[in-house]
């Protein structure tokens, strides 16, 4: 018995000593150690020894699992260390390079013109309404009094996705929508994309922006009209700016304007901005048309309004003197850090 003990100390020495893993290492202790391994199997074996016998080989045993468990304790702690080695090696960082930059994003020109217009009308008493890019052809179209024979009802200057659901061509579905859905007295901007057939160059682009706005209350006038935009012009290009407004042909208003303001970069005189002109184009707006009223159940002979759309990305880019509409819509960072 003796012998057999000394030879599984000389076995779990050496294998303690090849042992590479703390996992493996465990192993070991779990084969001799362990409530079935072959020290426990001896140990159990003792009461059968008299009783001469009994204490002399109790601490050859003893001694024999002492000599194991500091071998496994000696081990582990090599073991541990070279693990903690291999992982500082692995994992080492090295304070002394320079930092990522963090890259902080920047408002886009779209929404610096867009914040501040939105300022002005909420500052006025507007609300702001909003709705969906993809509508109907009653709200884009027929709602809005426009002719069954209008050229830009066509496939060729609308996105249709059926016969009577479109991509917006402007934001005065929203009037539609907004009108059928609230009592007078209102006052309401919108603002989003539109969607027309063109061809991409420097100043067109087939997605587009658009704000709308419009007014309905007992006794509103052009006069009302000319006022706010008077004022929304000299607050966004400043006070000195003066409106012209021209008579034009909308079918969801009458009478019908686009506005021109006098070139804030000129002041009226003539420049690059203008084209020379002093004037810039930057609306077009008018009386909401009594079929239109109707159409959103409000009585003509009570209530008058007042509407207006403009053009965000023209208006943009007029404001930061951007050349072609395609850098609006590239979004590149080099770009959009300009403002
Ligand atoms: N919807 C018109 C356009 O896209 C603009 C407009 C809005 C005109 C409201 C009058 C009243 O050109």
């Amino acid at each position: 018995m003796q012998e057999k003990l000394k030879q599984m100390q000389g076995a779990a020495a050496e294998e303690i000593a090849l042992c590479a893993t703390l996992a493996d290492l465990e192993q070991i202790r779990v084969k001799y150690l362990g409530k079935k391994g072959e020290l426990t199997a001896i140990l159990k074996m003792m009461g059968g020894l008299s009783a001469e016998e009994r204490p002399v080989m109790g601490k050859v045993a003893n001694d024999v699992r002492e000599a194991i468990e500091s071998g496994l304790e000696g081990a582990s702690a090599r073991l541990k260390e070279q693990e903690q080695a291999a992982r500082l090696r692995t994992e080492q960082i090295d304070v002394t390079l320079p930092g990522q930059e963090v890259q902080l994003g920047h408002l886009h020109p779209l929404n610096l013109v867009l914040n501040e217009i939105k300022e002005i009308f909420l500052g006025m008493g507007y609300r702001i309404a909003e709705g969906p890019e993809v509508d109907t052809v009653f709200h884009n179209f027929d709602a809005l009094n426009s002719p069954k024979d209008h050229p830009s009802r066509s496939t060729s200057d609308t996105f249709y996705i059926t016969e009577d659901i479109l991509l917006r061509t402007h934001t005065s579905t929203m009037q539609i929508r907004t009108m059928k859905q609230n009592k007078p007295p209102m006052r309401y901007i919108s603002t989003g994309r539109c969607f027309r057939f063109d061809e991409v160059d420097a100043t067109h682009s087939p997605m587009f922006h658009q704000v709308e706005g419009f007014v309905v209350d007992k006794g509103i006038t052009m006069a009302d009209l000319k006022g706010t935009l008077n004022l929304f012009a000299q607050r966004l290009f400043g006070s000195a700016t003066q409106t012209k407004f021209r008579p034009h042909y909308f079918p969801f208003t009458e009478p019908s304007a686009e506005v021109d303001v006098t070139c804030f970069k000129c002041g009226g005189t003539g420049c690059r901005v203008c084209k020379g002109s002093g004037w810039i184009e930057i609306l077009g707006c008018g009386m909401i048309h009594p079929n239109v009223l109707e159409e959103c159940g409000i009585d003509p002979n009570e209530y008058s309004g007042f509407a207006f759309g403009m053009g965000l990305d023209r208006i943009t880019m007029l404001k930061y003197e951007i050349d072609d509409i395609r850098h609006l819509f590239e979004n590149d960072i080099r770009f959009i850090r300009q403002f």
